[in-house]
């Protein structure tokens, strides 16, 4: 007899918070408003809320259903829905990529951890009492962080044996009551500082300047990045959705959860970009000098905007700490694809499993922290470690395992398991049933095709 208990998540706001928990990382909250500065503002904002709609809520259904109907990991899914089939490889594609993902996630993590804690110390601001230029201050600051000895591999250390302590507790007890604690603080802290930006002289150009669009910057470069956003930002392709729909309850409402978990996701984006923007406008950063490009957004352009403020350093402790929160409860969920794949693979406890997922992380982990220092000039095809997997990922196995997703439940699965799950076996009638099937049979695939080919040119 498996000694691999049967999860589910106990409360309807436990399961949002954590699918939410998800969701809300550094992909939103990064990744997003760099995005919104390439794409014309308001244009890609515009853009993004309709990819959701569209295409992304029902991508989110398609994993539900597949969760759901099995109570299965990412590859028992599709084993169970086609028995005789290879179809089980792409869940394993899943697995695989997730924990990719997860071999350098867990190093952004670190870095949060110690923005965190140098924000605390103080020792985040401390040149800049000398008298240095701040960009260039924390300009060099990152490069210290990032590349510096011992410290970028402890604190990822730290990040994986948080996610540990919180796995081995399971579902219940572990990600479904850190997710009840920490999303509420994450909503609160963000509503703090946007409430305190938005405040002062000269923001209203930012928020100008989010809700204004200018719809010449739209390329198609620009669309299938909107697409890759709404995609990547609702944690589709990675297996995460068919591992925690696997945990909802029967009686769970899974279109009315794909709503919510999107519009609350799209809430902490648009929370994001009325604190960035309105900040380096008011602070006099908008110029080229301060892109919000890249890795510097969060970790150069938000602590200087951080220095302008009165009380910075607790504004810093409150940002860095919202920016850990979210991190945890998404690697977290990115760590129980794999946990409970080998859990039920292998018929292990929960503790074993968990131990067995995340030991050799420490270890992979630890190599991708090292991109930035010591294995710097170790390049495969020019990429350094951390950078190569993050492309590999989420260029190329992402979409993969997206479109796989789609064209399993539309075309391969019975039509009766989307109808089945969106009704709760009949419990309910559906509106949205034909027009969800529609996108997942032939938006879905073609648009993310598309963004596979864009990926990969
Ligand atoms: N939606 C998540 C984010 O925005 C995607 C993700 C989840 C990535 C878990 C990595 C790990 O960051």
């Amino acid at each position: 007899m498996a000694k691999h208990q049967i999860n589910q998540f106990g409360t309807k706001i436990g399961l949002i918070a954590a699918t939410v928990g998800s969701a809300v990382g550094l992909g939103t909250i990064w990744r997003f408003p760099a995005e919104v500065q390439s794409g014309g503002g308001a244009a890609f904002l515009l853009l993004y809320v309709v990819c959701v709609f569209l295409l992304a809520i029902p991508v989110m259904l398609s994993e539900f259903a597949l969760g759901r109907s099995t109570r299965e990991d990412a590859v028992g899914a599709y084993r169970k829905l086609s028995p005789d089939s290879k179809w089980w490889m792409a869940g394993g594609l899943a697995v695989v990529s997730s924990y990719l993902i997860m071999c350098f996630y867990m190093v952004v993590g670190g870095w949060t951890l110690e923005y965190l804690l140098g924000a605390v110390s103080g020792d985040l601001f401390e040149p800049f009492y000398q008298g240095q230029g701040a960009h260039e201050m924390f300009n060099g600051k990152m490069q210290e962080y990032v590349s510096g000895g011992w410290s970028p591999i402890v604190n990822t250390c730290m990040i994986i044996i948080i996610n540990i302590g919180v796995l081995v507790c399971g579902v219940q007890k572990g990600i479904e009551r850190m997710s009840n604690i920490m999303m509420p603080l994450l909503y609160v802290s963000l509503c703090v500082i946007m409430g305190y930006v938005l405040c002062q002289p000269g923001s209203f150009g930012g928020v100008e300047y989010f809700f204004k669009p200018d719809f010449s910057k739209i390329t198609p470069g620009v669309m299938v990045g909107a697409l890759g956003q709404a995609l990547f930002s609702l944690s589709l392709g990675m297996g995460i959705l068919i591992t925690y729909s696997s945990y909802f309850p029967s009686d769970t409402r899974l279109t009315r959860t794909s709503v919510i978990v999107s519009v609350m996701t799209l809430v902490v984006a648009v929370m994001m970009g009325l604190i960035i923007f309105p900040a380096m406008s008011a602070f006099g950063m908008n110029d080229a000098n301060h892109c919000v490009e890249g890795t510097t957004l969060v970790f150069v352009t938000l602590p200087e905007v951080f220095m302008c403020m009165e009380g910075g350093r607790v504004w810093a402790v409150i940002f860095f700490s919202l920016l850990l929160l979210a991190a945890l409860t998404s690697t977290v969920s990115i760590a129980e694809v794999s946990v409970a794949f080998v859990g039920r693979r292998f018929k292990l406890s929960r503790f074993k499993s968990t131990l067995l997922v995340l030991l050799p992380l420490l270890l992979f982990s630890s190599i991708c922290a090292m991109s930035f220092g010591p294995l710097e000039n170790f390049k495969i095809g020019g990429y350094t470690i951390f950078d190569g997997l993050d492309t590999l990922t989420n260029n190329i196995m992402l979409p993969v395992v997206a479109l796989l997703g789609v064209i399993f439940v539309g075309w391969v699965a019975p039509r009766k398991l989307m109808r089945d799950q969106l009704t709760n076996n009949g419990a309910f009638k559906s509106v949205f049933e034909s027009a969800v099937m529609f996108v997942i049979r032939y938006i879905a695939p073609v648009v993310i095709l598309v963004i596979l080919i864009s990926n990969i040119l």
